[in-house]
C-alpha cells in the first residue's frame, strides 16, 4: 500500500486515497473558499491521491448546498488554488464532477430533471419529488457541460477528472431501469441505458486529447447496484465497466459499504473481485468504503484493488496515513474539545453534527 504506482502516465506515491467528500463550504457565489483550501491543504500529504468533492457542471445539478461549481470559467481561480493546495505535498489532484440529477436540490432550482419523471424517495436533504424528463437535445448539452468541467480542470492544473456516475445522481438515473422509463435512444434496453455515461466518456476524452495533456487522468465512479428489485443490478454494473474500460477510462471506482468484503446478494464473491475478475488488466480499480485499518486497506488490495480510497477516517483523523505507517492508532471520532485542530469548514461541522450518527462524536 505504500508503493507508487503508476495511474495511466502519472505516478502515485502509494496506493492511498482521500474519497471524494463534500464540504458544503464553497463561498455563496459557488467558488472555493479559503476554508477548503484549509480542509484539504490538512490532508495532503499522507495520501497519493485527493479526489475532490463532486463540482457541478450544470446549475441545475447541484447535489449539496454550497458545493464548489465548475460550470463557468469564473471559478477558474478557485479551482486553481485547490489544484495547487492539493498538490503541495506532492499528492495528485483529481476533481470530480457531477449533475445530482433527480437528487439536486428543489430549494436551488426550479427544474429537477432526469431521465424521466418517476418520482424519486425521501432523503436526508429533501423530500421526494417528481423531476422533468430531459429532453434528447438537452442531454446532449449536458454532455457538453461535462466536456467543458474536464476542460476547466486541465485550465485548474488538476491531474484527472472523476465522473460522478454514483449515488443515485444524474449518470445513475440514466443507467437504472427504475428511473429510467425512456423509449428513445437514452432508454429501454441496457445498451441505451449506458449511451448517456459512454457519451459523457467519449466527449470527456475528446476534450482532454484536444487538451495535448496525454497524462490527464479520466476515473469513473459507480455504486454497482440500487437497492430497489426494479433498480440497477450488478450484472448491469459489470457490462459497463467493462465498455469504461474499452472506452478509455484509466480507473473505475467502486463506491462500496466496506471496501473489501461486501458482497452483492446472491454472490459469495466481494464486489471487488467480481469487478476485478471484468477488468484487471484493462483499468486500475479503486474502491471506497468503510477503511479504519491497515488490515481493512490489506484485505481490499487481496481482494484485487489497485487503490483504496478513505472518507469519514481522513476526516476524523488528517494523519491516517503516517499514523498506519508507523503503527499509531487512529483517531476514529471527532471529540469537540478538538474540532478546531481539525479544519473543519463551519458548515460541514454543523452538517455533521445534524446527521447524527453519521460520524462518531465525543463531547
Ligand atoms: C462528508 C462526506 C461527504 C461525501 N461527499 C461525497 C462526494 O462529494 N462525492 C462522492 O462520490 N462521495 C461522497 N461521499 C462518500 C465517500 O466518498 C465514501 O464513499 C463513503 O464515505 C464511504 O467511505 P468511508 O466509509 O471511508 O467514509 C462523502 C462522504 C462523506 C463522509
Amino acid at each position: 500500500m505504500f508503493e507508487s504506482v503508476t495511474l495511466k502516465h502519472t505516478t502515485l506515491k502509494n496506493r492511498l486515497v482521500m474519497a471524494p467528500m463534500t464540504t458544503w463550504a464553497s463561498q455563496d457565489d459557488y467558488s472555493v473558499s479559503e476554508e477548503e483550501l484549509a480542509y484539504y491543504g490538512l490532508r495532503n500529504a499522507g495520501v497519493g491521491l485527493v479526489i475532490t468533492g463532486c463540482a457541478h457542471v450544470q446549475s441545475n445539478g447541484i447535489g449539496f448546498t454550497n458545493e464548489f461549481s465548475v460550470d463557468s470559467d469564473d471559478f477558474l481561480p478557485g479551482l486553481r488554488a485547490l489544484a495547487k493546495t492539493i498538490k503541495a505535498n506532492g499528492a495528485k489532484a483529481i476533481l470530480q464532477i457531477n449533475h445530482a440529477g433527480n437528487k439536486a436540490l428543489p430549494f436551488l432550482t426550479d427544474d429537477v430533471v432526469s431521465s424521466s419523471p418517476v418520482e424519486t424517495p425521501k432523503t436526508a436533504f429533501v423530500d421526494s419529488l417528481i423531476p422533468r424528463e430531459l429532453t434528447d437535445s438537452e442531454i446532449v448539452e449536458v454532455i457538453k457541460a461535462f466536456g467543458q468541467a474536464t476542460r476547466r480542470a486541465i485550465e485548474a492544473g488538476f491531474d484527472g477528472v472523476e465522473i460522478h456516475g454514483a449515488h443515485g445522481f444524474l449518470i445513475q438515473n440514466f443507467l437504472s431501469p427504475y428511473f429510467n422509463k425512456r423509449n428513445d435512444r437514452w432508454g429501454g434496453s441496457l445498451e441505451n441505458r449506458m449511451r448517456f455515461a459512454l457519451e459523457l466518456v467519449k466527449e470527456i476524452r475528446q476534450t482532454i486529447k484536444q487538451s495535448g495533456n496525454v497524462e490527464f487522468i479520466l476515473g469513473y465512479r459507480l455504486s454497482p447496484d440500487e437497492p430497489m428489485e426494479a433498480g440497477l443490478k450488478v450484472a448491469d454494473t459489470l457490462v459497463l465497466a467493462e465498455r469504461l474500460a474499452e472506452a478509455g477510462v484509466d480507473y473505475l471506482h467502486l463506491s462500496l459499504v466496506e471496501a473489501g468484503t461486501s458482497k452483492p446478494d446472491g454472490f459469495d464473491k466481494t464486489y471487488v473481485s467480481l469487478f476485478a475478475e471484468k477488468v484487471a488488466g484493462k483499468l486500475t480499480l479503486m474502491t471506497t468504503g468503510a477503511i479504519q485499518s491497515k488490515a481493512a486497506i490489506e484485505q481490499a488490495l487481496a481482494e484485487g484493488a489497485d487503490l483504496v480510497g478513505i472518507g469519514h477516517t481522513l476526516v476524523t483523523d488528517p494523519d491516517f496515513v503516517e499514523k498506519i505507517a508507523t503503527n499509531s492508532p487512529v483517531k476514529l471520532s471527532i471529540s469537540k474539545a478538538h474540532v478546531d485542530e481539525l479544519q473543519l469548514p463551519p458548515k460541514m461541522w454543523t452538517t455533521i453534527q445534524a446527521m447524527g450518527d453519521w460520524f462518531t462524536i465525543e463531547e
